[in-house]
């Protein structure tokens, strides 16, 4: 079983999709979601499907004490794979550095970003993208490296800006696109679990 941690610092519509997708997968479980956020949105998502949470604040902690707070909840937790969903705070290196399995390549963190990387790193993707003259966006998802949005990419799709488009609408139609591939790669991996050996968390 892959045990997986989301970190999310918002709304949670990814983390919603990603842990109804879980329950009808037999290889990957959503162990715990964890979110930085006192009031995200997601934190009631989870309240009312009895999903495993816990709220850690930044607040009076400095990055790497706030980092060492996830990780031992991770570590209790036994978790092989975090996936981002929102999470709105850059993870140190030695945080990645740590959560990564000495015989792979990449980290075992995961994050979706709303662009076709390497356009629009960092943040307000979507309005980058949709200031720019582009007639199509996309999404990325790809594993987490130390830099901005750099990471290797695992999948990307295109969506269209259409003439008539508002940053609303725009927006709209590539969370719906989200909606799609997160789930869509969770079932991938879900398919590859043993690709996936225990993390030994130290
Ligand atoms: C998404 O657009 C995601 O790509 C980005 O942050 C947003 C989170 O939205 N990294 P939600 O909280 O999952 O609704």
């Amino acid at each position: 079983m892959i045990k997986i941690a989301i970190l999310a610092s918002g709304t949670g519509s990814n983390a919603k999709k990603l842990i109804e997708a879980a329950k009808e997968l037999h290889h990957v479980e959503v162990c715990l979601l964890l979110t930085d956020q006192e009031s995200a949105g997601v934190i009631d998502y989870c309240k009312s499907c009895d999903q495993a949470y816990e709220v850690v604040p930044k607040k009076g902690l400095n990055k790497q004490e706030h980092e060492e707070k996830i990780f031992q909840l991770l570590k209790q937790n036994e978790i092989d794979l975090i996936l981002l969903a929102g999470y709105m705070r850059i993870l140190s290196a030695d945080f990645i550095g740590r959560f990564s399995h000495p015989k792979e390549k990449f980290s075992r963190i995961i994050n979706i970003h709303p662009s076709l990387l390497p356009e629009h790193r960092g943040l307000n993707a979507y309005e980058q993208a949709f200031n720019s003259d582009s007639d199509f966006s996309g999404i990325t998802l790809h594993y987490v490296d130390p830099g901005m949005d750099t990471g290797e990419i695992i999948l990307q799709n295109k969506f269209d800006r259409l003439a008539d488009d508002t940053i609303e609408s725009f927006k709209a139609r590539g969370l719906a696109l989200e909606h799609q591939m997160y789930p869509y790669l969770l079932k991938n991996i879900n398919e590859n679990y043993k690709n996936y050996p225990a993390m030994e968390l130290l």
